[in-house]
């Protein structure tokens, strides 16, 4: 009984161990390890085998701060991002502009494996050893897209498009001796714009798919494409800095994967959201920081050989001049909206004979591709027709003189024209009626004034 006394009385008397790092062995029996922040070499108890001790883990001491436990590495912890691969123990991370960097030894587990700037490392909680790599990959990949199977065959109605891309890409690509030969300067890539719906990504993902294709067969290597979709939005970032980190990171990306032997295409979608015009104002401060990241990241690059640049944009006009510029992105191609040619062939590729079709036409042509082609040619002639309820806007001017009647599938037209005329003549339109569309609305507003006249 008293003996089970004062076995209790020592368990509640006897103080906490603390846990500390183990940084390495000093000789056979005694250890370096930092606890606290404070650096010891010590004892181990003979009973744990110092060479089974990893670098890094975590080890228990006592009060005489001998060795008395091995608790294996860490589980939780700060991480960081590898700024520098210093030598084959030493790592340097922290900040990349260098403020508040620190150089870290590896834990055992990262004794072999390979690591590089930019990588993320957990740290143990005295901050002296990386312990694992956090795959960083995962945010690269992010801006990964499949490009399906698409020839140049499954986008219709853009010949002209298509046309422009291949002279300014394809040539410059497949036969880049020629172009170093009369030294004629390539662009690095090229701009997409027109109406949303057209066709603009569809045309990107068919450019990565193609060139990749016809370097493949060119080269005779087995190259894949690395086709990373940025959305303009999803980079502006609230924190200072972190816009143009991400730019880095993905030209940076775009980079590697060159390396690593695939093709990267770099397209950005939305691109007046990040790179449109600088102004003068409070609330576009990050456009006057992240417009000449881009143009620096750009001029880095030093021909199509490395990455293709790809953007989009309804807005070609916000683009700031200084990406547009000879050298950068000079190529602007325009996708237009198809005309009945156009959606002719569009709805050739879509509409394939496996789809279940209704019996009424094949009984007026014979054959399967007969009725999809009457089919097509009936709608097409339908929607391009102008009826009564495709009239959008019918406009009158003061003066009585001219009359417009402009349709839907036209309306376009009358847009950009309205556009470009003086406003002076704007002001004429004396009266709307027919408006059928929410998308009228700015006609609607410019003419407004002239109601009150
Ligand atoms: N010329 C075309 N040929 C074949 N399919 C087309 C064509 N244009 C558009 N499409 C179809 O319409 C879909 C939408 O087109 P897409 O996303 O490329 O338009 P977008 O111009 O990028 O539009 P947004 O400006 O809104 O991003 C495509 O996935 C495709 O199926
Ligand atoms: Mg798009």
């Amino acid at each position: 009984m008293i003996e089970k006394l004062e076995e209790v009385i020592k368990k509640v008397t006897s103080p906490a161990n603390r846990i500390g790092t183990f940084l390495g062995a000093t000789s056979k029996e005694t250890a370096h390890i930092v606890v606290g922040g404070a650096d010891y070499f010590c004892n181990i108890d003979p009973r744990i085998p110092l060479a089974k001790l990893k670098k890094g883990t975590r080890v228990l001491v006592n009060e005489a701060f001998v060795i008395v436990g091995d608790l294996g590495f860490e589980t939780a912890g700060p991480v960081t991002k590898i700024t520098e691969v210093i030598d084959k123990d030493r790592l340097r991370v922290g900040s990349e502009h260098g403020l508040q960097s620190m150089v870290l030894q590896r834990s055992a587990d990262l004794a072999h494996s390979t690591l590089k700037s930019g990588d993320e490392v957990r740290v143990d909680s005295n901050y002296r050893m990386a312990l694992e790599t956090l795959s960083s990959t995962k945010s690269h990949e992010h801006y990964l897209d499949n490009v399906p199977e698409l020839p140049w065959e499954k986008v219709g109605g853009q010949e002209a498009a298509l046309q422009a891309i291949k002279d300014a890409i394809e040539l410059p690509l497949l036969h880049a001796d020629l172009f170093q030969k009369f030294q004629h300067a390539t662009p690095k890539g090229f701009l997409l714009y027109g109406p949303p719906g057209c066709g603009k990504t569809l045309i990107g993902k068919a450019t990565a798919y193609n060139l990749t294709k016809q370097l493949r067969e060119k080269t005779g290597a087995e190259m894949q494409e690395y086709f990373m979709h940025v959305k303009g939005p999803e980079i502006l970032n609230m924190w200072v800095g972190e816009s143009e980190r991400m730019v880095r990171e993905i030209f940076a990306t775009a980079r590697e994967k060159r390396g690593e032997g695939f093709m990267p295409f770099l397209f950005i979608d939305e691109a007046e959201s990040i790179l449109g015009t600088r102004r003068a104002s409070r609330h576009s401060n990050i456009l006057s920081t992240l417009v000449p990241m881009f143009c620096s990241e750009m001029d880095g690059i030093d021909s199509l050989n490395d990455v293709v640049i790809i953007l989009a944009s309804n807005r070609a006009d916000l683009i700031d001049p200084a990406i547009l510029r000879p050298g950068r992105i000079d190529r602007k191609i325009k996708v237009n909206r198809p005309d009945k040619e156009g959606a002719r062939e569009i709805y050739g590729i879509y509409l394939t004979d496996d789809l279940p079709y209704d019996g009424v036409l094949a009984k007026e042509v014979d054959g399967l591709a007969a009725s999809i082609e009457r089919l097509i040619e009936r709608f097409v002639d339908w929607q391009f027709t102008r009826r009564d309820e495709n009239k959008f806007l019918e406009v009158t001017l003061r003066s009585g003189r001219e009359r417009y009647f402009p349709y839907y599938r036209r309306h376009r037209r009358l847009a950009q024209a309205d556009r470009l005329r003086p406003r002076k003549r704007r002001q004429n339109f004396a009266c709307q009626t027919g408006l059928r569309r929410a998308s009228a609305c700015n006609l609607w507003r410019d003419l407004m004034p002239a109601k009150g006249k």
